[in-house]
């Protein structure tokens, strides 16, 4: 087991060209099983849940390798139509192969994904717009489903990014069209929507909350290039607000990050924000202010996958922050390991208080989650000494060498065997 030594009060500086994204490139690669010849996806992160999904396509009779940051899946051999409940366990959006594998194959066979550390991922709404295709689903010891799709009308009471997903890839092997209200508007849905229509589907709508798909077009194979990782970038930044210092992202649309760049700008960074690249600087002379509050929604509203990286740059700055995490039941488990180093935070439900102080000191501290865990890292290079965090397994999931790119913006930081 390995762990990273973080010593803080260095200011960041540098360029970086932010990874693909693990939101587009997992539905991506489900989507994959709906192509009618090879397809090669390019700006890949090396991720765990990535070989979680290619691992999967394996075991469904697709050929599915990664090369670097270049994944060429061939679908033309696939013919399972089950996915094992150690594969559904190893990685919470596995249940997004659920639309594809029944378009497909027209029945599917899965476990139900397992809480995870955010709290309960329950699946209605998936199989809500499952069974509005037509599809019959019995749920008995796991999740069966059969019948070939038919179009019809979806509609979500949450605009939930991984139903509205699993919709659009089961209509795009549906008989006839679909429509999707209340769609999740987050930008990998349009990514995934230019990759399916990139193989000859038709789909239209996304980053709308109406989604509308012509199913049961052929679809060939292809070439796509995956979007940047806007959390990623978050993170990032929230390190250099944390630290100080100026660093410049590249390869991510400002424009999917507008919400954290405001908070961060309102907490006494300068933001210049481009199309093709985003720069923050901060002078460590001078403190940061708290927010009156920060509120998760869907998007456009604040991530709440950039909750955490966001509250560890302003546990230390002069005035309060309230959150409000309005997507998970507990998305705090950076918390405890935040008030460890110093941190003045209260929480009550899905409320957090932010008291800022002043410093935050170095800790032993452990992530209990993905993005807690680039959250601890971002607090520790803004704190005095060493932080030696572990529970790098959450952060491989969706940080491609997070400790590489730090480096790469003048942090010391190491990673170790324990
Ligand atoms: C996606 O998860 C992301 N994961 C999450 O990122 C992200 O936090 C989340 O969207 C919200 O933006 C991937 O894209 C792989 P949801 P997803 O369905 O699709 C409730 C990360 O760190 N809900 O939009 O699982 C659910 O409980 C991860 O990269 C139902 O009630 O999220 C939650 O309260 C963490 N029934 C809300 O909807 C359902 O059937 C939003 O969840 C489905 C969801």
């Amino acid at each position: 087991m390995s762990v990273m030594y973080l010593r803080g009060g260095r200011p960041l500086e540098g360029e970086l060209t932010v990874h693909g994204a693990k939101n587009s490139v997992l539905p991506i690669l489900a989507a994959c099983l709906l192509a009618g010849g090879p397809v090669t996806l390019s700006n890949c992160p090396k991720l765990t849940d990535v070989t979680t999904a290619l691992d999967i396509l394996r075991r469904l009779g697709c050929k599915a390798e990664q090369e670097g940051h270049r994944i060429v899946v061939d679908p033309t051999g696939a013919e399972g139509n089950a996915i094992s409940e150690k594969q559904m366990q190893a990685m919470r959006s596995s249940i997004i192969f659920l639309g594809p594998l029944l378009a497909r194959m027209g029945e599917a066979h899965l476990t139900y994904p397992g809480g995870c550390e955010l709290g309960p991922r329950p699946i209605d709404l998936h199989l809500a717009a499952i069974r509005a295709m037509g599809c019959g689903i019995t749920e008995d010891h796991g999740i069966h489903c059969a019948g070939r799709p038919a179009g019809g009308e979806v509609y979500l009471s949450i605009p939930s990014v991984g139903a509205t997903e699993n919709a659009m890839l089961c209509a795009v092997g549906a008989s006839g069209v679909t429509t999707i209200s209340n769609a999740a508007r987050e930008p990998e849905i349009g990514d995934l929507q230019s990759f399916l229509n990139s193989l000859g589907a038709r789909v239209r709508g996304a980053g709308s909350s109406t989604i509308t798909v012509e199913g049961g077009r052929p679809l060939s194979g292809g070439e796509f290039h995956i979007m940047g990782d806007r959390i990623v970038a978050a993170t990032l930044l929230s390190a250099a607000a944390a630290a100080g210092g100026r660093v410049r992202l590249s390869g991510v649309d400002w424009r999917h990050l507008a919400t954290v760049l405001s908070v961060l700008h309102q907490a006494g960074c300068r933001v210049e924000s481009r199309l093709e690249h985003v720069e923050l600087e901060r002078d460590r002379a001078i403190a940061l202010r708290g927010v009156p509050t920060v509120r998760t929604a869907p998007y456009p509203g604040f991530p709440t996958d950039a909750q955490a990286p966001v509250m560890a740059a302003l546990a230390v700055s002069q005035g309060c922050t309230l959150f409000v995490e309005t997507m998970f039941d507990s998305r705090y488990r950076h918390v405890p390991e935040l008030i460890r180093m110093g941190a003045d935070i209260t929480t009550e439900g899905r409320v957090a208080l932010v008291r800022g102080v002043e410093r935050l000191h170095g800790a032993k501290v452990e992530a209990h989650d993905l993005r807690g865990g680039g959250a601890l890292a971002a607090a520790a290079l803004g704190a005095e000494g060493v932080t030696v965090l572990s529970g790098l397994s959450h952060i491989d999931r969706g940080y491609e060498g997070l400790e590489t790119m730090l480096q790469c913006l003048g942090a010391d930081v190491e990673r170790r065997e324990a």
